[in-house]
């Protein structure tokens, strides 16, 4: 690997721990203005000086967010469908040039494994790998979950496995029974989404069993940002990815940290 490869993932997974909080504020480039990101530069701001790593979209980072502000950027470069179509077929957003000039440290693309157009979103990934190497770019793939796909280690294992082949140097996906499986079936680093909102103590559990399970940590969104205490929250991930805090531990901080704020949870 070369030595602007290896600065670019020493940006994204801490060498310190060999861990990550990413923090996934691109739903709006298929979800338009998410609850909680419809200003995503006030929103974003508390959460940065925990964050290792920030997902956004070209247009939110260039209009939104302070180039004065030292944190690693990864880049989705994939998009160009909505909510109301068809979201498998997207297409690359973002020319490496571009992404490139915006400094990033990595850029994210989603595949759709199983969908009717699984071979055009495979091929745009090696596309995208192929550019991304010249450049020392690394490529996080995002396992996208059709309506129909179940969310089991069977799937999530050929969806990671097959970014891991086609060369992807990080893979995000969901968390699973049997998550274990889909990590040792997988030869690059993997990450998690949070998904949609659940509550926070379960979302505490979530983080905690993915990281044991071999995760290197999470690209989480929802689950920070559409929190009644998302800097609470971020903080407290922080620490289960870093420190692998258990979850009763982490329970008692989240509220610990949310009281400073003046509302504890039950
Ligand atoms: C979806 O494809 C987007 O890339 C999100 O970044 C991703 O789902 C992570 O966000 P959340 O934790 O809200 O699921």
């Amino acid at each position: 690997m070369d030595w602007g490869m290896k600065n670019r993932l020493s940006k994204i997974i801490r060498p310190e721990t060999g861990r990550t909080v990413m923090l996934a504020v691109d739903h709006g480039y298929f979800l338009g203005p998410t609850t909680g990101l419809e200003e995503p530069g006030k929103t974003v701001e508390p959460l940065l000086q925990y964050a290792d790593t920030l997902m956004l979209t070209r247009g939110v980072l260039r209009s939104c967010m302070d180039a004065s502000k030292n944190v690693p950027i990864v880049l989705r470069v994939s998009g160009g469908t909505s909510i109301l179509g068809n979201l498998a077929d997207e297409g690359t957003t973002v020319s490496m040039r571009d992404a490139l000039r915006l400094n990033v440290s990595g850029v994210a693309m989603s595949i759709f494994v199983g969908s009717e157009l699984e071979r055009k979103s495979l091929l745009a990934l090696a596309d995208l790998i192929n550019e991304a190497e010249e450049f020392g770019v690394p490529v996080l793939a995002v396992t996208a979950v059709g309506k129909e796909m179940a969310r089991d280690a069977r799937y999530l294992g050929l969806a990671c496995r097959i970014a891991a082949e086609l060369g992807a140097h990080v893979v995000k996906t969901y968390y699973c029974e049997e998550f274990e499986k889909v990590v040792k079936n997988c030869p690059v680093p993997i990450v998690i989404a949070g998904g949609k909102k659940i509550p926070e103590r379960e979302a505490i559990e979530l983080s905690y069993n993915a990281v044991r399970r071999g995760a290197v940590g999470v690209d989480m969104g929802r689950n920070i940002f559409q929190s009644e205490h998302p800097v609470a929250m971020i903080r407290t991930v922080r620490e289960i990815v870093h420190k692998d805090l258990a979850p009763d531990k982490a329970w008692d901080l989240f509220n610990t940290l949310a009281r400073e704020k003046g509302k504890a949870f039950a």
